[in-house]
């Protein structure tokens, strides 16, 4: 089978399209036949060797997967070939990445596809939908009465954070380019500013009672800026660093009770992830966080491409790499 992998860390050129043999299952494992790959930041961050975690030699790159169930290992329950089935944690910790024709995967770290979603779109949005899930229901707790500032609305987790906050009847208001406003509004914000100069003035001049919850996913927010922003007993949920600048009001920071929490998807739980694709499978039912503006590729793509993402951004569209 063909396979996209890299023996080594470094940039986009460690990344070679080989031939490699196909597994068999073992106990607990499914065998998967590869509808298509997606391209998450997330990869380029493990080819760079940035995040710490085991991985084979050679390393298949990729997280996410859609694919056809071909066969199961011993002990398996619940699927059975030609099932449509997701993933969303191959490639870390020691399990085959997702950018192969087979790939094995634990059973329980696999999904069914709900009937009639697209697999293409569902492949497209899942990394940046389960982000934006976990971190609204479980590191956030949003409830009706929260209101939440959206920062870098525009982007993959953004858009999926507006439409999970607006489910949770959260307060939501949004930074972005002026040109997401209309998206924005459709997906569910009340208020949308724009990042640059006059829109945050305005931001900070309407809410100076400040937000119950901010997150950032530009990581071009200061610290500073956004703990200023914070209410009382405010949290600010960090997925991604923000500039270097360590200077903030700590007296108001304490008394106030704001606090920061940090969160990585590549440290949830197995059950973390089964309860995630649950919920993710009902927005996906109601044609939810599912991103529409696709592009095809093919596994002899993908270095260039995650050059590409981390040279020039991928700007309101999902590579989707069928192989
Ligand atoms: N911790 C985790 O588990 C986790 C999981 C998923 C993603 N992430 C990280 O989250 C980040 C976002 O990912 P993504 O896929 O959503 O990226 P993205 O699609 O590139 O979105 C980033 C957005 O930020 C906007 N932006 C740029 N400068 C801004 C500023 N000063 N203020 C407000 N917005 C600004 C951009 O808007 P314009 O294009 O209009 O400039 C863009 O829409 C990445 O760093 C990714 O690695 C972390």
């Amino acid at each position: 089978m063909k396979a996209v992998v890299f023996d080594g860390f470094g940039s986009s050129d460690v990344l070679n399209l080989i031939d490699m043999e196909i597994e068999k299952p073992k106990e607990g494992e499914v065998l998967v036949e590869v509808i298509a790959v997606t391209i998450d930041n997330v990869d380029i961050i493990i080819r760079k060797g940035l995040y710490k975690t085991d991985l084979k030699s050679p390393a298949i790159t990729g997280r996410d997967l859609v694919g056809k169930v071909k066969e199961v290992g011993s002990g398996v329950s619940g699927f059975s070939a030609g099932d449509y089935v997701w993933t969303n944690s191959s490639g870390y910790d020691g399990r085959m990445g997702a950018t192969a024709e087979f790939v094995l995967v634990e059973s329980d770290r696999l999904y069914h596809i709900p009937k009639g979603v697209d697999p293409y779109k569902l492949v497209a949005s899942v990394h940046s939908a389960s982000t934006a899930q976990i971190v609204t229901r479980d590191v956030m707790r949003l409830g009706k009465n929260s209101k939440i500032l959206i920062e870098g609305a525009g982007g993959n987790v953004g858009r999926k954070l507006v439409q999970c906050a607006r489910a949770f009847n959260s307060y939501v208001v949004t930074t972005s380019s002026d040109c997401d406003f209309e998206i924005l509004k459709g997906l569910g914000a009340d208020e949308c500013y724009s990042y640059h100069e006059d829109g945050m003035n305005e931001l900070f001049e309407k809410h100076k009672d400040g937000f119950d919850h901010i997150i950032d996913t530009s990581g071009k927010v200061k610290l500073s800026d956004n703990i200023n922003l914070l209410g009382l007993n405010g949290q600010l949920t960090m997925i991604t660093p923000p500039p270097a600048d360590t200077s903030f009001d700590a007296m108001d920071f304490y008394t106030k009770g704001k606090k920061i929490v940090g969160f990585v998807f590549s440290r949830a739980t197995c059950e973390d992830l089964l309860q995630n694709a649950k919920y993710l499978n009902k927005y996906f039912e109601k044609n939810l966080l599912l991103e529409d503006n696709i592009e095809f590729y093919s596994f002899k793509d993908v270095a260039m491409l995650q050059y590409k993402i981390e040279k020039d951004g991928a700007r309101g569209v999902k590579y989707v790499i069928r192989p």
